[in-house]
C-alpha cells in the first residue's frame, strides 16, 4: 500500500471502489474522461488501473501515455506510437500515407507530418480503444493543433476514447470548458475530481498500510489531522512520526 509508485492493480486501490466504477462506465459508454485533482491525490493510479480493468475484463485495449515532457506534437507521436504497438491495437491502415508496417508494429515515414501522422493514426484504430493522456497540460503549447485532431477524432472514430489527468491550466481548461471556436465546444468530456480520503479513509488506510509492513503504529490521529487526505502524502508523514518514537523493528529496512 506504501509502494511509491503508481498502482497498477485494482487490489492496490484503496479507497477509490466508487470513482473506479465509475470511470470504467463512462469509457465503456464511450465517453471521453478528464481526471482532475491536486499533486499526489492518485490520478496517474486511478488512469492506470482503469485501462487495466479494461484490457484485462472488459475486452477493450488501451494505452497509457505519459506526457511528462510532451511538449510538441511530434513528441506525442514519438510516445504514442510504442505504446500502440505493444498493445497490437487493430488499425485500419488501407489508405495508409504516414506509416511503415513492420514485424514489431508501425513506424512514421521520415518525412511525416505529425498532424496528419496523429490524425491518419486515431482514425484508423479499428477496436474500442481508450488512450490515456496523463499530464495533458504538458500539452498546452501545441493546444490549437492538439485540440483541432482531438475534435476530429472525436467526430470520426467513435472507437477511440480518450481519458486525460491534468491541473487546471492550459489545456486542461480548454478541455473541459471548451470555448465556441474550439473544436470540441459542446462535447466536453466527463469530469471526475478525486478528492482527498475523509479522516475515516485516512485512518484505515494508515492502518492497514502499516499493518503490511509490520510497524505497530498509532499516530493516525496527528497524520490524519495534519494532512488532509492526500494519499500520496499520507505515508511519508506516518514514517516522520514513525522515525521520531522509539525504533520499530521492521521499520528501518523499509524506509529509503
Ligand atoms: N488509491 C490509492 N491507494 C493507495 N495508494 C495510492 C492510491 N492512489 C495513489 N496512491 C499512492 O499515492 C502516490 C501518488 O499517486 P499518483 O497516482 O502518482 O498521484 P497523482 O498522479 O495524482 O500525482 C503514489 O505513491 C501512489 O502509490
Ligand atoms: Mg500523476
Amino acid at each position: 500500500l506504501f509502494d511509491l509508485h503508481p498502482k497498477e492493480h485494482r487490489n492496490e486501490l484503496f479507497g477509490r471502489d466508487s470513482e473506479l466504477e465509475y470511470l470504467l462506465e463512462q469509457l465503456l459508454a464511450g465517453n471521453w474522461v478528464v481526471v482532475g485533482g491536486q499533486r499526489e491525490i492518485g490520478k496517474t493510479s486511478l488512469v492506470k488501473v482503469a485501462i487495466r480493468e479494461l484490457k484485462e475484463k472488459h475486452g477493450f485495449n488501451g494505452a497509457y501515455v505519459n506526457l511528462r515532457g510532451v511538449r510538441s506534437l511530434n513528441a506525442l507521436l514519438t510516445s504514442l506510437i510504442p505504446e500502440m504497438n505493444s498493445s497490437r491495437v487493430k488499425l485500419d491502415l488501407s489508405f495508409n500515407v504516414n506509416f511503415i508496417m513492420g514485424s514489431a508494429g508501425i513506424q512514421v515515414k521520415r518525412d511525416a507530418k505529425a498532424v496528419s501522422s496523429l490524425n491518419e493514426l486515431l482514425n484508423s484504430v479499428h477496436e474500442d480503444f481508450v488512450i490515456a493522456l496523463d499530464e495533458v497540460q504538458e500539452l498546452s503549447q501545441a493546444s490549437k493543433q492538439f485540440l483541432d485532431i482531438l475534435g476530429n477524432v472525436f467526430s470520426s472514430n467513435s472507437r477511440v476514447r480518450f481519458l486525460f489527468t491534468g491541473s487546471y491550466i492550459g489545456v486542461t481548461r480548454i478541455l473541459i470548458d471548451p470555448p465556441s471556436a474550439s473544436p470540441l465546444h459542446g462535447r466536453p468530456p466527463v469530469i471526475l475530481n478525486l478528492r482527498p480520503f475523509n479522516d475515516n479513509t485516512s485512518r484505515v488506510f494508515l492502518r492497514k498500510g502499516m499493518r503490511e509492513i509490520g510497524v505497530d503504529f498509532n499516530g493516525e490521529e496527528e497524520v490524519v489531522k495534519r494532512l488532509d487526505g492526500v494519499v500520496g502524502w499520507l505515508p511519508n508523514h506516518a514514517w516522520c512520526l514513525v522515525e521520531s518514537v522509539p525504533v520499530y523493528p521492521r521499520a528501518s529496512r523499509i524506509v529509503h
